[in-house]
């Protein structure tokens, strides 16, 4: 499906400043991603943690694929070993606060990606450009879509301060990796 869809997309250096920083952002976002799960399956010994996990990684490898395969060097991230380092901590963090806060890091985070997405895809479709690049980021937002609501399913964490800490730190955190992700 993608390899089809590569050919269709067209090249990063025909597309206007403003996507070409979304997608520096999107690549970053799925490197950070590939590398929570890794960071997941590093520590945890939680069977449905892995099963989990390991799923959600294949997906998060393909859609960083598509992405490795489409942007140029110059068109990806130059703090892109940060960004690995990033998702690992995340990962391993989570880990260590159980399998509960594991679900619900991946909530969180597919919540703020989710949005990320939304907030490109309604742009494109805005001024009528580029309508091959909207769908792809409309596949990848469905496969978030499904994560999320694959993560949300999985933990009964009741709406506590400290969990309300935990996805503000998680939030505000995807926040700053993206606005720099879109300059670096
Ligand atoms: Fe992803
Ligand atoms: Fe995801």
């Amino acid at each position: 499906m993608l390899e089809s869809n590569l050919a269709a997309l067209p090249r990063p250096s025909s597309l206007p400043e403003w996507l070409r920083a979304e997608l520096r952002s999107d690549h970053a976002g799925e490197t950070g991603a590939v590398w929570l799960y890794i960071g997941i399956l590093r520590w945890s010994r939680n069977p449905e943690v892995i099963a989990f996990a390991t799923e959600h990684l294949e997906t998060e490898r393909r859609h960083l694929g598509h992405f490795e395969a489409w942007l140029s060097a110059k068109d990806k991230s130059m703090l892109t070993p940060l960004w690995r380092l990033a998702g690992f901590i995340l990962g391993s963090l989570a880990v260590f606060g159980g399998a509960h806060v594991v679900y619900l890091t991946i909530e969180v985070v597919e919540t703020f990606v989710i949005e990320h997405y939304r907030q490109q895809i309604e742009k494109l479709d805005q001024q009528r450009a580029h309508p091959e690049v909207a769908e792809t980021l409309r596949q990848f937002m469905q496969d978030e879509a499904e994560h999320c609501h694959d993560a949300a399913g999985r933990h009964a964490i009741p709406d506590a301060f400290s969990v309300q800490c935990w996805r503000s730190i998680v939030t505000i955190g995807s926040e700053m990796a993206v606005t720099v992700a879109k300059k670096l």
